[in-house]
Order: structure tokens, then sequence, then C-alpha cells
């Protein structure tokens, strides 16, 4: 049987869980001239609603040309020049005619165009004799995406990668580029909200203001319920409300934990599932990662790492600071808290949120949170 909790980005609108207003925003704005900024905790969704709007502009066939280009894995100026370029022609293979006029866009830096041997996606090597050849391809690429026949919109994803190329101010060249174009609408996405406010709200930089915010929160609880309802029923199986209710508070319904969950449990389910059930799977799912979270222990010291389990113990804290929760968990001076919290949230275990009224502070991976706390 098939399992309808896809741990994978995207795959079609059935398996997808709401995020209708988020799509709609999304959709205004690139389909009315705004370039726009997509922030969310890691694994809340961005990816796959990127996908998800790509995927309706498709189903309504409007006139857009859409890239997903994902530069998490780029180091450098021209792996985002190599995997930006591999996006366009990737998406083009099949229409010969556009290829061509793809591949012209390099024909100054004499392209070596290759097939990967296991996917079959095109490859492209691009060497370049000076600094000028390389920033001339960069150019290239964007006047061919300028002058294409129909509208285009570039997500970039993880868009704070630009932050680790050296040499380079990546952000400066890119929006000189980007602010000349009228055919192009782009989407950047990313995790790192301090880089990405820094990248986009702050004065000093060069993409300062130019962009429309998003940000991606949680998918709300009853519509969350009314999915996974409707996925287990859909697919064969069913599950009790209190066993839902169960799974959307043990995962804080972050969403990749609640879909992991949720994939476990369907797939170990007979035909009912229970309260008991789900409890036993999660329980189940935790102990399996355990060798995991006893790797990152090796990587902190033990004040962090007693820092993070009072985290996860309080579940929410909103005054690290605080001489109760100083004195409950031994944790020091509130100097002390300070200085572990900022190392925490750097290393990315701890996420901060900030809300109207506070920033609240919790484990940033929903597991390791649960399997501290036990
Ligand atoms: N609306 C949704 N409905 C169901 N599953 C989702 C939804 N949004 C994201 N997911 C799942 O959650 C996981 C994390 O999503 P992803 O888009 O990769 O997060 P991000 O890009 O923010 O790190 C993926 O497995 C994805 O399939
Ligand atoms: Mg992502």
């Amino acid at each position: 049987m098939k399992n309808p909790f896809i741990l994978s980005p995207y795959t079609d609108k059935s398996l997808f869980c709401d995020r209708e207003s988020e799509l709609k925003t999304l959709f205004d704005y690139v389909t009315n001239e705004a370039n726009v900024t997509l922030i969310s905790p890691r694994r809340m969704g961005k990816t796959g609603l990127i996908y998800r709007l790509f995927d309706e502009i498709s189903t309504q066939k409007l006139d857009f040309e859409t890239f997903y280009v994902d530069i998490y894995a780029t180091q450098s100026i021209d792996e985002f020049i190599k995997v930006f370029s591999e996006t366009i022609i990737q998406s083009f293979q099949k229409k010969t005619s556009l290829l061509k006029k793809a591949m012209k866009v390099f024909s100054g830096v004499k392209p070596v165009l290759s097939f990967d041997e296991l996917t079959g996606n095109p490859q492209i090597s691009l060497s370049y004799n000076d600094n000028e050849e390389k920033m001339k391809t960069l150019r290239s690429i964007f006047d061919f995406l300028e002058n294409h026949d129909k509208k285009v919109i570039v997500a970039f994803d993880e868009f704070q990668q630009v932050r680790e190329y050296r040499g380079v101010n990546m952000e400066a060249i890119l929006r000189t580029h980007i602010q000349k174009l009228t055919n192009v609408r782009f989407i950047f996405c990313g995790s790192k909200k301090h880089l990405m406010f820094d990248i986009f709200a702050n004065a000093r930089n060069p993409f300062y203001a130019s962009t429309s915010y998003l940000y991606l929160d949680k998918i709300d609880n009853g519509k969350y319920f009314d999915f996974i309802e409707h996925l287990f029923s859909e697919h064969g199986k069913t599950i009790e409300s209190d066993a839902i209710e169960f799974v959307l508070k043990f995962t804080k319904r972050h969403t990749f934990y609640t879909q992991s969950l949720c994939h476990f449990i369907f797939q170990n389910a007979s035909k009912k599932v229970s309260l008991q059930f789900a409890k036993e799977e999660a329980a189940r799912l935790i102990a399996l990662n355990e060798n995991i979270y006893l790797q990152y222990r090796s990587l902190l010291t033990p004040q962090q790492w007693n820092y993070l389990k009072a985290i996860a113990k309080e579940g929410v804290v909103v005054q690290p600071t605080a001489s109760s929760f100083l004195r409950k968990y031994e944790i020091g001076t509130p100097a002390n808290s300070q200085r572990i919290l900022t190392s925490l949230i750097a290393k990315d275990l701890i996420l901060d949120t900030t809300t109207k009224e506070h920033t609240e502070y919790s484990v940033s991976d929903v597991f390791l949170s649960r399997w501290l706390e036990a």
C-alpha cells in the first residue's frame, strides 16, 4: 500500500496539506511583479510550497516559465553559475529549440555538456579564462531569462548560502542584475532567519527593502487534523481522533516531524490506529534515532548539553535569564545563560521564535527535544 505521508518536498496537491492562504499570497506577489523573501524554520515546508506554487501555475496553464534553483550545496560563484545554468538546461531538455538557444548563452566559454549516468540529467562544465568571462556568463543567463518569450519565476532555495562564497560580494552582484529585470521575478527562500534578515532587512546591504516577505508558520491544527484523518481513510486505514490529537501535540505541528510520525504510523498500522498504538510508535521512532542524538552530545560541551536538555524539558522558554530557570537547571549566571543560548542558536540546535509579545526558545529538532525531555 502506498504511504500517503510524503517525506520528499512535494509530489502532488492531494498529499499536500493546506497552505492555501500562503499559496495565494505567494502567487499574488510573483504574478504582480514583486520579488519575495520566503522564510521559515527548517523543515516547515518552504520548498514544498515553492513546488506547490509551480505546480499550480502549470496546472492552470499560466504563461510562466518556472525554475527551482537549490543553492544549498554551492560554495562559490562558479558553483552558483553551474547550478543555475544546469537548472535552466534541465527544464529545456525536452524542447530542443529552447535548449539550443539556452546553450548559446555559454558559447563564449566553451561549455561541456554531459549527462549524469544515474539520473540522465544534463550537467555542464564551464571554464573561464578570467573573472570578466565569468561575470559575462552570469549576465548572459539573466539576459536569456529577461528575453524569454514567457514570464519567468526563479526560486533560489537556501539563498543565505551566498554568504559562504569567498572573495565576492555575491549579494551586490546579484542585486545589480536583478534590479534591471522586468521579465523575471524571484523568490528568495531560506531557513537561517538571522542571515536572511541581514540580507533583506539591513539597510547596509544590497538587497535591503527590495522584496516582500512571507513567513511560513505552522499549519493550522484543525486543517492538519482533517488532513491526517482523510489520508488514512482514503488509503484504507483509520485513525482515532485522540490518536491524531496526540500526533499533532507530540510533533508540535512542525510539518516534517508530523509527516514523519504519520508516515511511520501508517506504515506499521494494520487497519485501525488507536491512541495507544500511536504512542508506542512515537516512542519507537524516537528510539530509532537515538544514535544520532548521542552523536550530537559528543559535539557539545557538557554545559551546552545540559542547557539543551533544560530547554527540552521546559518545552518553550521565554525568559532564559530568569533566576528560577537558572537555578532549576544549574546554569549559572545570566551572562552564562545568554552565551550558551547564543552558541546553540548559531548551531541551529535551538530555535528562537519572535512573536508580538516576546521571543521564545525551543529545541529545533522536535524529536530530539522529545528524546531529551524523557
Ligand atoms: N503542506 C504540506 N503538507 C504535507 N507535507 C508537507 C507540507 N509542507 C511540507 N511538507 C513535508 O514536510 C517536510 C519538510 O518540508 P520542506 O518543504 O522540505 O521544508 P523546508 O524547505 O522548509 O525545510 C517534507 O517532507 C515535506 O514533504
Ligand atoms: Mg527546503
